[in-house]
Order: structure tokens, then C-alpha cells, then sequence
């Protein structure tokens, strides 16, 4: 999808933007920010947090999850959008989606199947670039099919 937001999912993406701004990735020198939107209208933020162990980055949406875990909101995240770029990019080139990393789409499919047990609707994922307008809404099962789940282990 691409050309005119949803007032709701432009308000997210806006959100995830500044979160975005706080990035600290001095190693990749690629910004992300994330933002989640509660059943309640609450919206919490995570950005990356690079370290100079490389391989130990946290994703943005990992650091949204977990704070919104930490205040007991697991199960009920009604979306999350993306947003990120490369630092270093020319601001008046259009800015490509980012889409979540493997292990954060399984962070998500957990939120969701928790959320569904406490008769949630789908997490909405809105996914953005930097700045512009592109931008794709998706659900967890089209990000990670048939993957493996709570619903396995029992
Ligand atoms: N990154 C995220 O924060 N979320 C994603 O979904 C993709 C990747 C971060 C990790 C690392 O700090 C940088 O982007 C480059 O991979």
C-alpha cells in the first residue's frame, strides 16, 4: 500500500519516527524505531541499541515489546508500526520499508497468540521507511507463516 495512511496508522508511524530519532546504532548506522499501540490508546516506544559486540544489537521492536511486556500489556497490542533507514541517507531519496527481523516476528506471533487467548483482533503491522509516505500493513501470518508457536509445545 502506498500513497495516503490511515489518520491511525500515520499517528503510529509519526510515533515510531521519534523513536527512531533516538537510535543508537553507531555500528550499522541504521536508524529504526518501533511503536505500540495498546487496546487503551497507550503507545510505547523502542528504538535499536547497538553495542560494540555487533552481533548483540536489540531491535526496536524488541525493545517495544519488552517495555510494553514490563507494564503488562503483552496481550493487548492492537498494532505496531516500523519505521527506519540508514543514517547516512540522502534525505530527498525515497526512503524503502522496513520490515521486522525473524526473531522479532516470532516476538510478535507471541504477542498475537496471547492477545487471540484474551480475545484480541490480529496485530495490525505497519511498516514505513524514514520519512515519506510508502508503507505496507501486514499481519503476523503473512510476515511468518506456519511458524512454529506457543500451541506446539503443548
Ligand atoms: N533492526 C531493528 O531494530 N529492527 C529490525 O526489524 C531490523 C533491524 C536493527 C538492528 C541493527 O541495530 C540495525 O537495525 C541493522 O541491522
Amino acid at each position: 500500500m502506498s500513497g495516503d495512511y490511515s489518520g491511525l496508522d500515520l499517528a503510529l508511524v509519526i510515533e515510531a519516527r521519534k523513536a527512531m530519532a533516538n537510535a543508537y546504532a553507531p555500528y550499522s548506522r541504521f536508524a529504526v524505531g518501533a511503536a505500540v499501540e495498546l487496546d487503551n490508546g497507550t503507545i510505547v516506544r523502542g528504538c535499536n541499541l547497538e553495542n560494540a559486540s555487533y552481533g548483540l544489537a536489540l531491535c526496536a521492536e524488541a525493545g517495544a515489546l519488552s517495555t510494553v511486556n514490563a507494564h503488562g500489556g503483552f496481550a493487548r497490542i492492537r498494532a505496531i508500526a516500523i519505521a527506519g533507514g540508514p543514517m547516512d541517507a540522502d534525505p530527498n531519496m525515497p526512503s524503502a520499508i522496513v520490515t521486522p527481523c525473524g526473531r522479532c516476528r516470532q516476538l510478535i506471533r507471541e504477542a498475537r497468540d496471547v492477545g487471540r487467548d484474551r480475545g484480541q483482533a490480529d496485530i495490525r503491522i505497519i511498516c514505513a521507511g524514514a520519512h515519506g509516505q510508502d508503507h505496507r500493513v501486514y499481519s503476523i501470518d503473512t510476515l511468518l507463516p506456519d511458524a512454529f508457536g506457543p500451541a506446539n509445545l503443548t
